[in-house]
């Protein structure tokens, strides 16, 4: 059972595994539901104060192969807009029977913040964070294990002897982040960040080693890729040259991709800024496991609010 999904670190690794097999499980069987069992338990609302296709989309369309029906709040035309509080939002919409809260929230923690002050509300409701500032976005990191399992080509969860390369500007990542504790969760024991200095999150909190330059001897023996997205919106300063400098330095190209192993996967949790992450030629080649992620997305997000809704699908 599954009260919140605020970070990663909530979960244990089993719980992780279980989750995995279960959204594997939906990649092949729809879930058979009771007529209108779920919907009993309420409806679901997404609030994204931040922007997202990926991630909202999803949600609703796991929820929508439930059986949940799902209300996508709009912030702008919301009574947010006249100053309403965050809390009183959720009151509001919990009244009406709201039992699933998706988040979305530039500012870090703050969820966790809202399920320790209120307790009576977290108690009736389900918090899940759908990317918080630059601190964790769970369910981002629960489909890229699964992604990155469904690429093993292996019945069992074995992440023990995985390379993986996290490529681009993880100090600003909240899937960085939440996708390095989910790999040590699961015992990756390889975890290498790659980027400009000023863009490597703090090696000690997260990482198993870390290097700057995207070179030959780096990529050589990697089985998995992730580059990031250049978070613009939350970095103080970045003009073109900078931007140019990453180009031409961290640039995911074939050429640099033909150092890592020929069968190595390569991943992004979207939206891509293309020529500047990695050209259209990686995006799109054989390599490519990003729209798999999206479609993983769907099939994670299921699992999670199953496991949240205590009805137990066949
Ligand atoms: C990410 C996010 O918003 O955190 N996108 C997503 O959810 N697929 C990554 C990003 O925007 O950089």
């Amino acid at each position: 059972m599954l009260k919140h999904l605020l970070q990663i670190s909530d979960l244990s690794r089993e719980q992780i595994e279980q989750l995995i097999l279960r959204a594997q499980y939906f990649g092949i069987n729809s879930p058979n539901i009771a007529p209108s069992l779920l919907s009993k338990k309420g409806f679901l609302s997404t609030l994204f104060f931040e922007n997202s296709t990926r991630t909202r989309a999803s949600f609703e369309l796991a929820a929508h192969t439930l059986g949940i029906k799902t209300i996508n709040l709009d912030i702008n035309t919301s009574s947010v807009k006249k100053d309403e509080s965050m809390i009183d939002t959720f009151q509001t919409l919990a009244a009406m029977g709201c039992r699933y809260f998706v988040v979305r929230h530039s500012e870090s923690n703050i969820l966790e913040k809202i399920v320790s002050e209120h307790p009576a509300l977290s108690s009736a409701c389900h918090f899940v964070n759908a990317g918080d500032g630059h601190h964790a976005h769970p369910t981002q990191g629960l489909l890229d294990m699964l992604t990155i399992y469904q690429a093993q080509k292996k019945s069992e969860i074995d992440f023990s002897h995985l390379r993986v390369g996290i490529l681009g500007d993880s100090v600003h990542s909240r899937v960085a982040k939440s996708d390095i504790v989910a790999l040590k969760l699961l015992g990756c024991r390889d975890i290498r960040l790659i980027g400009p200095d000023s863009w490597l999150v703090e090696p000690e909190e997260y990482v198993t080693s870390q290097t700057n330059p995207l070179n030959k001897s780096v990529m050589e023996d990697l089985d998995v890729i992730i580059t990031l997205r250049v978070q613009k919106e939350r970095m103080a300063y970045l003009d073109l040259a900078l931007l140019n400098d990453y180009v031409e330095h961290f640039q995911l190209t074939s050429e640099r991709l033909k150092w890592a192993k020929p069968d190595a996967i390569v991943m992004h949790p979207g939206p891509i800024n293309r020529g500047i992450e990695m050209t259209s030629e990686v995006a799109d080649g054989n390599q490519s496991f990003i729209l798999k992620q999206v479609s993983n997305g769907v099939l994670m997000r299921t699992a999670v609010l199953e496991a949240m809704s205590e009805v137990r699908t066949e």
